[in-house]
């Protein structure tokens, strides 16, 4: 008997041990992906004047069919996800949220079968406080109530936004409390959150707290479909990469908010410079846009498989800004396998393409290209720069607002005539 409790008490130090840090639900183990509705559509809700764009189960059975039948899930979108504006303006008769009748009128519970039915899962939104954002139904004081209902319905991913949340501690209790919520619910469901986002103006968060909690969370303010939105949650998370880079790994992720490609705001280079940057920074990978209506070149560039497999690389570390020279900003993340995956930004908005040059001895400590590595280009083109060692300098010419992405993978064992013309064997001048 003794025995028996000893060991039960040693297996939960080890679960506890084991579960320490992330949201234990097992979920989340590389950054979600999958598409969400708002940052394209907003709070559409008048379907006779606009009968494509308006939130109605329309719309995501649609996003569903192509997700399944245009190589989107198979690259790794899962996610079908509803954003604010989904619900009838009160709960019904049970207290229990509901849709709109018009606009979903069949169900949540038919929605999610189908989007099931294509291989897909479900996302849907609620909110902490008394509102959401957009005036419908807050969970306050029916987490139990409205998680059930999620679970009940089959949704796979719940949104559960900040606003009208009063004050700094009923927001931390709500966010823990839907998450136990869904816990309890013994249903797989993904956790998104923006705690740390209405708590940054008045306090620093606690990221470690925030990761058991969440499996992902937003910090900052809502992308929008320009080039000023991008580069604003650029520099907000270069300038606390200290406070949010190591937090991130499986099961917790740091959410710079939506895919905007394939929209109207950005260049083709700022489109490159988004997906290389999204996954450079382990981002979860929700694009906002109309699968209906996409051009064949942001389709490729969101399906590219070897910026997907940076973005998803199991070990689960999120990159980070090395240096800043002027307009360049050179970025990287580690990878599997002493790999590195680097992003050179050029972040000058005159002229033309700018040469940038810098050794490789910045990358990884010194130890990405240690003794040697290969290195290839993922974006905006695919292309082979050869073999280079701890010595050499790579020159990148990048387009203003672009971003050229780089993989170096380090390799043990050259043969010295292989290497790339500028990264001969060292001589006394070059140590
Ligand atoms: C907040 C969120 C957005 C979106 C809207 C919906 O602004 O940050 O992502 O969910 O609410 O109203």
């Amino acid at each position: 008997m003794a025995a028996a409790l000893v060991w039960a008490m040693a297996v939960l130090a080890l679960a506890l041990a084991e579960g320490a840090g992330a949201l234990d639900n097992g979920l989340a183990q590389t950054p979600p992906m999958g598409w969400l509705h708002w940052e394209r559509f907003l709070c559409t809700t008048d379907c006779a004047s606009a009968p494509h764009a308006c939130v109605s189960e329309q719309l995501f059975m649609q996003m569903a069919d192509l997700l399944a039948a245009e190589g989107w899930r198979d690259a790794g979108y899962e996610y079908v996800c509803i954003d604010d504006c989904w619900m009838a303006p009160s709960r019904d008769g049970g207290d229990r949220l509901q849709p709109d009748p018009q606009r979903f009128p069949h169900g949540i519970h038919q929605l999610a079968d189908y989007v099931h039915s294509k291989g897909l899962k479900l996302g849907i939104y609620g909110d902490v406080g008394n509102k959401t954002c957009a005036g419908y139904p807050g969970s306050y004081g029916h987490y139990d109530l409205d998680a059930q209902t999620f679970a009940d319905w089959g949704v796979d991913l719940l949104k559960f936004d900040g606003c009208y949340h009063g004050t700094l501690d009923l927001l931390a209790e709500g966010y823990k409390n839907m998450s136990l919520a869904l816990n309890k619910t013994g249903r797989s469901i993904v956790y998104s959150c923006e705690w740390p986002f209405y708590m940054l103006p008045v306090q620093k968060p606690n990221y470690t707290e925030v990761k058991q909690y969440c499996n992902h969370w937003r910090n900052f303010a809502d992308v929008f479909d320009a080039w000023i939105s991008i580069k604003s949650i650029l520099d907000w998370t270069a300038s606390h990469q200290d406070i949010i880079v190591d937090v991130a790994g499986p099961g917790g992720w740091n959410d710079p908010d939506m895919l905007v490609i394939g929209n109207f705001g950005l260049s083709w280079d700022q489109q490159v410079t988004q997906m290389a940057l999204w996954a450079i920074m382990a981002a979860p990978l929700f694009m906002s846009n109309d699968l209906r209506q996409i051009s064949p070149q942001a389709k490729r560039l969101l399906q590219n498989k070897e910026v997907i497999a940076i973005n998803q690389d199991p070990l689960g570390k999120q990159g980070y800004r090395i240096t800043k020279d002027n307009n360049f900003e050179l970025w990287e993340r580690p990878l599997t396998g002493r790999a590195y995956a680097v992003a050179v930004v050029n972040r000058q908005e005159i002229g033309g393409p700018q040469l940038f040059t810098f050794a490789t001895s910045f990358l990884g400590n010194g130890l990405a290209c240690n003794p040697a590595c290969s290195i290839q280009q993922i974006l905006p083109t695919s292309e082979d720069y050869g073999l280079h060692n701890w010595v050499s300098f790579l020159k990148v010419k990048v387009n203003p607002t672009g971003t050229v992405l780089l993989k170096a993978a380090v390799i043990e064992e050259f043969p010295e005539e292989k290497l790339a013309p500028n990264s001969k064997k060292p001589s006394l001048d070059t140590l």
